[in-house]
C-alpha cells in the first residue's frame, strides 16, 4: 500500500498539526480544505517546519466533483477526514448548516473511496459522543448518549455512518478516534490554533486573555461536584493527538486492524480542572490572568477523562507531553501571533 495520504480540512488546527506528523513519517500528503476556518498560509508554517511543501487544494468536501478531480489523480491510498464545522453554539443556531456540511462532506468522501477503491479512513470523533458519562474514566465501550448539540449529533451519525458503510460495502477499513480536549501548539510556534472571532474553547480564551485581547476569562461554575468544584476535562497536547492519526494509518496500513472499523480514546488519562489549567498556565509562563468565576455555562458536562489504555495497547501510541510544555507551546504561539519576540525562547 502507497504512502499517499489526502488529509481534508488539512490546513485546520488539528490537521495542520497531523500533516507535519504525516510528513515527519514519510506519507505523501493532499491538503483538501475550503479555507472556510482557517487560512492558507498555514501550508507556510508545515514547509517552514518539515522542509516539504504539501499539495494544496481549496475545495469544498460537498462538492463531489471537485473532490473527485482530486481522487482521479489516483495518488491516494488513505484519508483522514478532519473537515467539519466545530463550533458548538453555532451548531444550535444553525442546525441544518451542521448536518449538511458534516454529514455530506462524510458521504461524499465513502462515495468516492468506494468509486476509487481507497479503502482505508481515519475518522474525527469526538469524546462528545459520551456525553456526561455515570462511570469515569470513559471507555471505547462508554454508552453514547444522546447528543447535547447539532454538532455533537453530527459526529453521532456519522460514526453510525462509517460503521454501516464498512459493514455494507466491505472494501472500506475505518478507523474513528475520539478526541478529547485538544490544547496547545507546535513547540516551534510555526503552527497553532487560529480561533475566529472570540473563541469559545478554554484555552484560545486564557492566552488572548493573557495576550489583552480579552479583558478578563470567564470561568463557568465553581459548585460542580469535583475537588475544586470546577469542571474537568482530559486536555491532550495537539501534537500528541496528531500523532495519534499516524499510528492510526499505520496499523490500518500494516494490516494490524482486529475489526474493519475501530474506534479509539485519544486522551491522556488525566481529568484537569479548569482551575487547575489556570493556576498551571499562569505558574508556566510566569504571568497573572485576569479572570473571574461565573455561573455555569449551559450545557457542560460536570467533568470527563479518558482511559487512554485501548489506543496505548493497540495503537502503541501514548500522550507524551506534560501539561507545562502543552501550556508554554499554546503561550508562545499566541506571542507570536501578536507579533512578539519569541526567538530567544
Ligand atoms: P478546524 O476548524 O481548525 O479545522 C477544520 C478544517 O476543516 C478547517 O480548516 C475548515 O476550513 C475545514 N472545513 C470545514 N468544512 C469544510 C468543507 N465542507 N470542505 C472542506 N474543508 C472544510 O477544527 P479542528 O479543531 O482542527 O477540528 C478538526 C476535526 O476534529 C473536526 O472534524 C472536529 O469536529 C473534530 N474535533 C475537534 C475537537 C476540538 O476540540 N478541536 C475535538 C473533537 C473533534
Ligand atoms: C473546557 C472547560 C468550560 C471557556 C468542546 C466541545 C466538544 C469538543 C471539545 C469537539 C469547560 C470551561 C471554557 C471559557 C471556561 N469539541 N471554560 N471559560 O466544553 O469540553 O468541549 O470542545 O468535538 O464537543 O463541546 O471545551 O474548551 O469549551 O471548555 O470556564 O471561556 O473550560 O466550562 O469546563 P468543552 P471548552
Amino acid at each position: 500500500m502507497g504512502k499517499g495520504v489526502l488529509v481534508t480540512g488539512g490546513t485546520g488546527y488539528i490537521g495542520s498539526h497531523t500533516v507535519v506528523e504525516l510528513i515527519e513519517a514519510g506519507y505523501e500528503v493532499i491538503i483538501v480544505d475550503n479555507l472556510s476556518n482557517s487560512d492558507e498560509s498555514v501550508i507556510e508554517g508545515i514547509e517552514a517546519i518539515t522542509g516539504i511543501r504539501p499539495e494544496f487544494v481549496k475545495a469544498d468536501c460537498r462538492d463531489i466533483d471537485a473532490l473527485e478531480k482530486i481522487f482521479k489523480k489516483g495518488k491516494i491510498d488513505s484519508i483522514i477526514h478532519f473537515a467539519a464545522a466545530k463550533a458548538v453554539g453555532e451548531s444550535v443556531e444553525q442546525p441544518l448548516e451542521y448536518y449538511h456540511n458534516n454529514i455530506l462532506s462524510l458521504i461524499n468522501i465513502i462515495s468516492l473511496m468506494r468509486r476509487h477503491n481507497v479503502p482505508n479512513m481515519v475518522f474525527s470523533s469526538s469524546c462528545t459522543v459520551y456525553g456526561q458519562p455515570e462511570v469515569l474514566p470513559a471507555t471505547e465501550q462508554t454508552p453514547r448518549l444522546e447528543a447535547e448539540s447539532p454538532y455533537g449529533n453530527t459526529k453521532r451519525i456519522c460514526e453510525d455512518i462509517i460503521r454501516d458503510s464498512v459493514k455494507a460495502y466491505g472494501s472500506i477499513n475505518a478507523i474513528a478516534l475520539r478526541y478529547f480536549n485538544p490544547i496547545g501548539a507546535h513547540p516551534s510556534a510555526l503552527i497553532g490554533e487560529l480561533p475566529r472571532g472570540v473563541p469559545n474553547n478554554l484555552l484560545p480564551y486564557v492566552t488572548q486573555t493573557a495576550a489583552g485581547i480579552r479583558e478578563v476569562l470567564s470561568i463557568f461554575g465553581d459548585d460542580y461536584n469535583t475537588p475544586d468544584g470546577f469542571c474537568i476535562r482530559d486536555y491532550i497536547d495537539i501534537n500528541d493527538l496528531a500523532a495519534a492519526h499516524v499510528a492510526a494509518l499505520d496499523r490500518m496500513l500494516d494490516g494490524k486492524m482486529k475489526k474493519s472499523f475501530e474506534v479509539f480514546n485519544i486522551g491522556t488519562g488525566q481529568g484537569v480542572s479548569t482551575m487547575e489549567i489556570v493556576k498551571t498556565f499562569e505558574q508556566v509562563n510566569g504571568l497573572q490572568l485576569n479572570y473571574r468565576i461565573t455561573g455555569r455555562r449551559e450545557g457542560d458536562i460536570e467533568a470527563i477523562w479518558a482511559d487512554p489504555s485501548y489506543a496505548n495497547e493497540e495503537l502503541g501510541w501514548y500522550a507524551r507531553k506534560s501539561l507545562y510544555e502543552t501550556l508554554r507551546s499554546a503561550w508562545k504561539w499566541q506571542q507570536r501571533l501578536c507579533g512578539i519576540d519569541i526567538s530567544d525562547e
